[in-house]
C-alpha cells in the first residue's frame, strides 16, 4: 500500500495537504516521493506544458490521448521505479482526473477512457487515494481570493465546478475501498490530522 493519489477541484487545497503529508512521512523516516499528474518525468511535464499552454483542447478523446501518453511514461520510468525502491509515492492527481474532467466534464465516453487506460497502465491503481472535497460556493469564494489563472480550468464558471465535484463524488462512492472523501472546508491542520489518521489505519 504506498502508492497515494490527491484528487479534487481546482482551489480544494490538495497541494497543501500532499505537502503536509509528505513532511509526515519524512519525519517518521519513510522514502517519500512527491509527483504530479500530468508530470513528473521530462517528457510528461513535456506534455503537461503542452495541453496547459492551450487556451482548451476541445476534442476530449485528442486530450484523453496526451494525458495518458504522459502517464504511461511517468507510470513506467517513474512510480513503479520509486515503488520497487521501497518510496511512498504521493501523486497530485491520477487517472480519477481523466474520469472527471475528460470523462463527466467532457463527456469522453466511459468505455474509452476504461480502454486505454487498461492499455497503458494495465491493473495499475492507487492503493489510496484522498478525494477532497469543498462546495462549489467556497470553490468561488477561494478562486476570487486567490486570483489564480494558472490554466483553462482556472477559469471556468461554477457549473464546471458542480460538474467535476459531483462525478468526484460518484468515483469516491463507486470505489469506496480506495477512495476517501475528506472535508477540505475544515482547517488545514484538521484535514491534515483525518489523512494521516486514514494513513494510519490502511498503511503504516
Ligand atoms: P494544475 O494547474 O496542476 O491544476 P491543479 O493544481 O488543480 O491540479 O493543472 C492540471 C489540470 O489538468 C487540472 O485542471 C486538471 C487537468 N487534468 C485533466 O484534465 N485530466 C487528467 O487526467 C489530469 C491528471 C489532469
Amino acid at each position: 500500500m504506498k502508492f497515494i493519489t490527491f484528487e479534487g477541484c481546482d482551489f480544494c487545497g490538495k497541494s497543501t495537504q500532499i505537502q503536509l503529508l509528505k513532511e509526515h512521512f519524512k519525519i517518521n523516516n519513510h522514502k517519500v516521493f512527491l509527483t504530479r499528474e500530468p508530470g513528473g518525468t521530462e517528457l510528461a511535464e513535456k506534455i503537461r506544458e503542452l495541453i496547459l499552454s492551450f487556451k482548451e483542447i476541445k476534442d476530449p478523446l485528442t486530450e484523453y490521448l496526451l494525458v495518458s501518453a504522459a502517464r504511461k511514461d511517468h507510470v513506467d520510468n517513474l512510480i513503479k521505479k520509486k515503488l520497487q525502491q521501497g518510496y511512498y509515492v504521493l501523486s497530485d492527481r491520477f487517472y480519477d482526473s481523466s474520469i472527471c474532467y475528460q470523462g463527466y466534464y467532457k463527456g469522453l465516453d466511459a468505455n474509452i477512457l476504461k480502454t486505454i487506460k487498461e492499455l497503458i497502465i494495465g491493473a495499475f491503481e492507487p492503493d489510496l487515494t484522498f478525494l477532497i472535497d469543498i462546495p462549489e460556493d467556497e470553490i468561488e469564494k477561494r478562486m476570487c481570493t486567490k486570483r489564480v489563472n494558472n490554466n483553462i480550468y482556472d477559469t471556468k464558471p461554477k457549473d464546471f465546478y458542480k460538474i467535476i465535484r459531483s462525478g468526484y463524488l460518484k468515483i469516491a462512492h463507486e470505489n469506496n475501498d480506495r477512495v476517501f472523501i475528506i472535508d477540505g472546508n475544515k482547517k488545514i491542520a484538521d484535514v491534515n490530522a483525518q489523512i494521516i489518521k486514514i494513513i494510519k489505519e490502511k498503511i503504516l
